[in-house]
């Protein structure tokens, strides 16, 4: 049993991006005003969630990301965490999120088997993470840091590295990593929300984030990376942690990608870059039987693209250009 591929590829992880709205206005994500949000009444809903969720999880799907916009401003996202932990084939629930309305949730997150948590931080400086984010949050996202540190539960922190931006924070953060047992991952910023073109010189590459890091700490060790890994990883004698380098734009990765998407308003995408394979909200509301939902899964993986760059050249229109808060960051 299992989800594999037309390339062989196990499929077997979902993010869930439950909702496209965020309190946060992160410049390579959204601009000042916000995107235009989608009505309410095309989102997906718990219930439709749920059900999708079971019978995906019935063919192969063990692991679960929940993911946005921000998923914490999604309302009653505790109950549907607490009704899908309930799944049994289901053996792993995550969470992305800012952290800035997680004050006291994390005690309820581990008590439902939530055991890993991504927090978006992008800087480590009270001035640059407003200009980054374009509001005064730093002070909450940090709390949030410690709370799921005290707590016990796996942390990765995301932060996207942007020249002229927050260069001077990834020594910092490599830093965080030498008393605290967390994980930094430093992610190639993509093209989205119309920010510049990769192409030009300014553009961080994994290798140039490397190497900048490998300037200040020389002895890196290079980890063995866990199966599907996005990440290269990496340690430093010593220290408590350890940090990672997601080539997300470089999209060195693909041939091993386990992973399927599915937006607020219920696309499935096979790949970050696709333009969207079917929609299981328009199935589902059509009157679709879970007999038909899995067929429509299992054809959509039947035709999947190689890689990141085949699927954005297969796109109807042209450039990717969506903000990852309806894609699910
Ligand atoms: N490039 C790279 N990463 C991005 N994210 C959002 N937009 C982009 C982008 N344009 C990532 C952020 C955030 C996660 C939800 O998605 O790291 O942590
Ligand atoms: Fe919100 Fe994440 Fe987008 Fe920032 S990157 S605006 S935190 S959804």
């Amino acid at each position: 049993m299992g989800l594999i591929d037309n390339h062989g590829r196990q499929i077997n992880y979902m993010r869930i991006a439950v909702t496209d709205r965020c309190n946060l206005r992160c410049f390579y994500c959204m601009p000042e005003e916000g995107i235009k949000y989608v009505d309410k009444s095309n989102l997906m809903t718990y219930e439709e969630l749920l059900r999708i969720t079971k019978v995906f999880c019935a063919e192969g799907i063990e692991k679960i990301r929940i993911t946005g916009g921000e998923p914490f401003l999604r309302k009653d996202l505790m109950q549907f965490l607490q009704s899908i932990s309930e799944i049994p084939q289901l053996k792993k629930i995550h969470i992305t999120t800012n952290g800035t309305l997680l004050e006291g949730k994390v005690n309820r997150l581990k008590e439902l088997g939530i055991n890993s948590i991504n927090l978006s931080i992008d800087s480590l400086d009270k001035d640059r993470f407003k200009m980054i984010t374009r509001r005064d949050d730093l002070d909450k996202v940090i709390h949030c840091m410690d709370e799921i540190l005290d707590e016990g539960l796996e942390l990765k922190l995301n932060m996207v590295v942007m020249d002229g931006k927050n260069i001077e924070d990834i020594i910092p953060m490599v830093e965080l990593a030498r008393d605290k047992k967390l994980s930094v991952r430093f992610i190639e910023e993509m093209p989205f929300n119309g920010t510049l073109g990769q192409g030009n010189k300014s553009f961080w590459s994994h290798k140039k984030i490397l190497s900048h890091i490998e300037s200040k700490f020389p002895a890196l060790e290079k980890l063995v990376d866990p199966p599907f890994s996005t990440s290269s990883n990496y340690k430093i004698n010593g220290f408590a942690g350890d940090f990672g380098i997601i080539a997300a734009y470089s999209r060195t990765f693909c041939g091993t990608c386990n992973r399927i998407r599915l937006t607020p308003t219920g696309v499935i995408k096979t790949c970050l870059y696709d333009n969207g394979i079917f929609n299981v909200r328009d199935i589902i509301r059509a009157g679709a039987t879970d007999e038909e939902l899995k067929t429509a899964l299992l054809s959509a993986l039947g035709n999947r693209s190689k890689d990141g760059f085949e699927a954005e050249k297969k796109r109807a229109s042209s450039p990717v250009s969506e903000s990852m808060a309806t894609i699910g960051g």
